[in-house]
């Protein structure tokens, strides 16, 4: 397994004999409230509600508009999560472990950062990780069995058209697992 060059511990691909075999890309980013694992977190977001009622606390986590209303942010303050963009595995090559080993090499790299206290070099993001998450369209069967059987994802609700080009049905589920 080697890294790949951009953002090299969050992006990996899988080599055989040289061919790449294989790739998961993932980045760090907000949980958005809409989330359906917004609810692990409702400490947060009701932060977020009481700062909505007093302006005089207005914080990052809220904006003003020009009526002068407060509106609440669209993703929970200070927690992150690790979002799978893509995962992939040669269809010749699936079965052997490949597709495991690149989401663990993703756990690792938060284990690894948690160990030492998210002190090295580009950690303060992760630091402020939560989960790991993806959506998967409600067909894919396989998919979805890899990450909960192999991983402990939860299923979450399914979202109704998640995707806006020509897949059918557009829907997919949420799966998460709490880091
Ligand atoms: C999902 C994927 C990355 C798994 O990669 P992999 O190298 O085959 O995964 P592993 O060998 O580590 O694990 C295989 C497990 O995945 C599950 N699985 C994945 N695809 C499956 C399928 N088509 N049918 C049955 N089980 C499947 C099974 O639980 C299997 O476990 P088993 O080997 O104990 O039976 C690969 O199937 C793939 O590239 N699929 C197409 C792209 C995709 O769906 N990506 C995920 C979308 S977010």
């Amino acid at each position: 397994m080697q890294r790949g060059k951009d953002n090299e511990n969050l992006c990996k691909y899988a080599y055989y004999h040289g061919f790449v075999i294989g790739a998961i890309c993932t980045r760090i980013e907000p949980i958005p409230i809409s989330s359906s694992t917004a609810s692990f977190y409702d400490e947060s977001i009701s932060s977020v509600t009481e700062t909505r009622s007093n302006p005089t606390t207005t914080t990052a986590t809220t904006s003003t508009s020009e009526s002068g209303k407060i509106i609440p942010s669209s993703s929970i303050p200070n927690k992150k999560r690790l979002y799978i963009m893509t995962l992939g595995v040669l269809a010749a090559y699936r079965g052997y472990g490949v597709g495991e080993q690149l989401v663990q090499s993703i756990i690792d790299y938060y284990e690894e950062g948690r160990k030492h206290s998210f002190q090295g070099q580009g950690t303060q993001d992760l630091a402020q990780v939560e989960e790991i998450s993806l959506h998967v369209h409600t067909s894919n069967e396989g998919a979805i069995r890899f990450y909960v059987e192999k991983f402990g994802f939860q299923k979450g609700d399914i979202i109704r058209n998640y995707y806006t080009q020509r897949i059918e049905p557009p829907d997919c589920f949420l799966l998460y697992k709490k880091l």
